[in-house]
């Protein structure tokens, strides 16, 4: 069984880079960079801000709460070695789906995997 479920249009994601929403009673934060959708569990990890209410910079979207940067990819912390649930996404026909089945490492991504290159 499939679990993707509408979250968005992509219009007002575009023109507004991040968005909030609530998709089968989940908060969800997607984000709108460099023409790819990204979608983190909105409530962070560590003491309950919304990343959606965090600023976008270099591939990684700044909580804040206290300033934890999270891999819009991945949801990787680098300097706590912890993650931020991350949903797959696809986009059809301007609409936004996630797959609600959100992932989470307990290793470090490789480079490659990453939004960008760490460094
Ligand atoms: S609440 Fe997000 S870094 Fe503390």
């Amino acid at each position: 069984m499939t679990d993707w479920v509408k979250a968005a249009e992509l219009g007002p994601l575009r023109e507004r880079k991040k968005l909030k929403v609530t998709v089968a009673g989940e908060d969800i934060a997607l984000f709108f960079v460099e023409g790819s959708v990204y979608a983190l569990r909105d409530i962070c990890i560590h003491k309950q801000s919304r990343l959606s209410r965090g600023l976008v910079f270099k591939g990684k979207v700044v909580c804040p709460g206290h300033q934890w940067a999270f891999d819009l990819k991945t949801g990787w912390v680098d300097q706590w070695a912890k993650c931020q649930p991350v949903y797959p996404v696809k986009v059809e026909e301007d609409v936004v789906y996630v797959l609600m089945q959100p992932q989470v490492r307990d290793v470090e991504p490789a480079p490659h995997e990453r939004f960008c290159e760490a460094g």
